[in-house]
């Protein structure tokens, strides 16, 4: 029997699957579908102070092997979501959850973090400084290493729980910015967040997407999340949550080799509702083919 448990920041995961934040509601929805007990953890859809409608439409274009998305972090704001989203989580799912908040000033930031602090099941907290969709706030944090810093010295003094940095991968050098975060006071980092991209609609000769731009996800994105990843593993000593166009078993384990100490499946459940469940019960038969015994092992284990 292999073993597919794995320690982030201090709490143990059954195994490193966690959906990521924006594919995944609030969890329960996906559990009209299969136990969601299964899953190693999952990130909640991205919660701001106040309540968003997000972005005009439309918001999606498809692209080869990924989409792009500009929801612009459309949520029911903090308040609601500790009121009644949490609760109906909590129904279905017992293990410790991941908070992705985000913000349009420090202050927002850490006006989210002491709400939701109250909130047992938040095992950590995941500091999205990386949406390419809104303006003045999301990613133009997470694109400068003094910005960044002190979101996370503030959010810092706010919570004793682990805090996971989101990173953005529209950066010149994305170990900059990790080190920035590790240095006021990180617990962790999360990589990537979308690629700023765009398409045109050849017959109205105007931008699919009613933002004109947006994140690009999905496979088309791998090798560059695996990338980052890497050089980041190389430049902090945090755990890593890697993401990025992650599908399958074997991805997952790549993403573990260059540094990961678990992983964020995004994109594919937009294709497949049952993407998580399925790469849980295939993990160890992956695991068994390729010789590892304890996935925790692993981690790095290509450097
Ligand atoms: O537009 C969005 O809500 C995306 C958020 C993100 O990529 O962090």
């Amino acid at each position: 029997m292999v073993n597919t448990s794995v320690t982030l920041c201090g709490i143990r995961l059954d195994n490193p699957i966690i959906p990521a934040s924006g594919t995944f509601g609030f969890g329960y929805e996906f559990a009209e579908l299969y136990d969601i007990n299964l899953l190693g953890s999952l990130s909640i859809k991205g919660t701001t102070k106040e309540p968003r409608f997000g972005n005009p439409t439309p918001r999606i274009a498809e692209c080869p092997s990924g989409m792009i998305n500009s929801v612009g972090l459309q949520n029911p704001g903090a308040e609601a979501v500790l009121k009644e989203e949490l609760p109906r989580l909590k129904r279905c799912f017992s293990k410790p959850i991941m908070a992705n908040v985000s913000g349009f000033s420090t202050e927002e930031y850490v006006t989210t973090v002491e709400r939701l602090d109250t909130e047992a099941q938040i095992g950590w907290f995941e500091i999205n400084i990386s949406c390419p969709n809104v303006h003045g706030g999301g990613m133009s944090f997470g694109t400068s290493s003094s910005a960044a810093s002190s979101v996370v010295s503030a959010v810092r003094r706010a919570t004793a729980k682990p805090l996971i940095i989101k990173l953005s991968p529209n950066v010149t050098d994305i170990t900059e910015i990790a080190k920035a975060c590790e240095a006021a006071g990180a617990d962790g980092i999360s990589l990537i967040n979308t690629l700023l991209g765009m398409r045109i609609d050849l017959r109205r000769k105007k931008p699919v997407v009613a933002n004109r731009m947006g994140g690009l996800s999905g496979p088309a994105v791998f090798p560059v999340a695996l990338r980052m990843v890497w050089q980041v593993y190389e430049a902090v000593r945090l755990p890593i949550v890697g993401m990025g166009g992650v599908c399958s078993a074997e991805d997952v384990i790549e993403m573990m080799l260059a540094g990961a100490t678990a992983v964020e499946v995004g994109a594919a459940n937009l294709v497949d509702p049952f993407a998580c469940r399925d790469i849980v019960r295939k993990l160890p038969e992956v695991m068994a083919q390729y010789g590892i015994q304890n996935l925790s092992d692993i981690t790095g284990g290509a450097h």
